[in-house]
């Protein structure tokens, strides 16, 4: 009787010295060789009809026409073809067009009006993590080229955009798959080098709400790459982990166990 109970007692103790040390070194030796995952593959480049996105999406319809009407939106698809560039669009939506009063389009010259059409593209396909880097490049030339250079600014995530006349971000991603990106932004995007630098004061910019950035960033980080170290302690991965500790538990159970079946007999 003397014999079982301290049996007992040892298998016990064994299996509380021997399970825990060995469940956290398990743990952090997973840890440490959990692999990287790799990068998701590049979609493979296809023909994109810039003409078809702007139709179905938005509604973008004056941005179209005024593309259309100058013979611009040849010059976008057909850097949009070209698969090793490819093209960024800002696309402002009606809404914009309407209420943008001052200073009017209606009396533009036809060369101003395709040149305010060029200046909403960049000759390269950006996405939206890929801007962080732009912020930092200082102004960045536009397809209508020379003096008409865009300044971007990452805000929590944000991009932001100025022109000099337009103070504007980018509200939502409509399409961005290499070769082409096509981006809503809040405003017409009007370059100095039509409008002069004879800007009207702003209206004082309401202050930012608090809950805005988290949001957005939580967006814009949706494509980056810097998602796989946040991949990499996700609940998913753990869970092999649990498993495996759970299992190096089990396995001391029954090793303590047969000891102690060893003993009675
Ligand atoms: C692109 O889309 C427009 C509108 O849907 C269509 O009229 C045009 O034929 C298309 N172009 C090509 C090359 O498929
Ligand atoms: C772009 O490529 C499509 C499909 O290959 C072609 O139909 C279209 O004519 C091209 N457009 C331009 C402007 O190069
Ligand atoms: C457009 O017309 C307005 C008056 O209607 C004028 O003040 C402005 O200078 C004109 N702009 C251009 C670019 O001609
Ligand atoms: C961003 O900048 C970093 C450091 O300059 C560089 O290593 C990286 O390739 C850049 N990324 C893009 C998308 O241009
Ligand atoms: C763009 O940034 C440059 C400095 O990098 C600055 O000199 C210029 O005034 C900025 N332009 C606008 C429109 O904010």
């Amino acid at each position: 009787m003397e014999r079982i109970t301290m049996t007992l007692f040892l298998a016990t103790t064994l299996l509380m010295l021997s399970g825990s040390p060995l469940v956290n070194a398990q743990k952090k030796k997973s840890h440490v060789a959990s692999p990287t995952p790799s990068p998701a593959p590049a979609p493979a480049p296809e023909y994109v009809n810039i003409t078809e996105l702007l139709s179905v999406a938005g509604p973008f319809h004056t941005f179209l026409n005024y593309l259309q009407s100058t013979k611009v939106i040849e010059t976008f698809q057909n850097q949009a073809n070209d698969t090793e560039e490819g093209i960024t669009l800002f696309v402002p939506k009606d809404g914009a067009f309407s209420s943008l009063k001052k200073p009017s389009l209606t009396n533009l010259t036809k060369d101003q009006l395709k040149q305010l059409c060029l200046f909403h593209a960049l000759p390269h396909y950006y996405s939206l993590s890929e801007f962080r880097n732009l912020s930092h490049a200082g102004p960045v030339n536009t397809f209508a080229g020379g003096d008409y250079t865009l300044n971007f600014t990452d805000v929590s995530g944000t991009i932001h955009m100025t022109s000099g006349w337009s103070i504007t971000k980018i509200s939502s991603s409509v399409f961005s798959t290499r070769p082409v990106a096509l981006y809503q932004v809040d405003k017409v995007l009007l370059p100095e080098a039509i409008f002069g630098t004879d800007i009207p004061p702003m209206p004082a910019p309401a202050p930012a709400p608090v809950i805005a950035p988290a949001a957005a960033d939580a967006d814009a980080d949706a494509d980056s790459p810097a998602d796989v170290t946040k991949a990499g302690k996700s609940p998913a991965s753990s869970t092999p982990l649990d498993a495996s500790a759970s299992s190096q538990v089990m396995g001391n159970l029954v090793l303590a166990l047969a000891g102690v079946l060893v003993m009675f007999l």
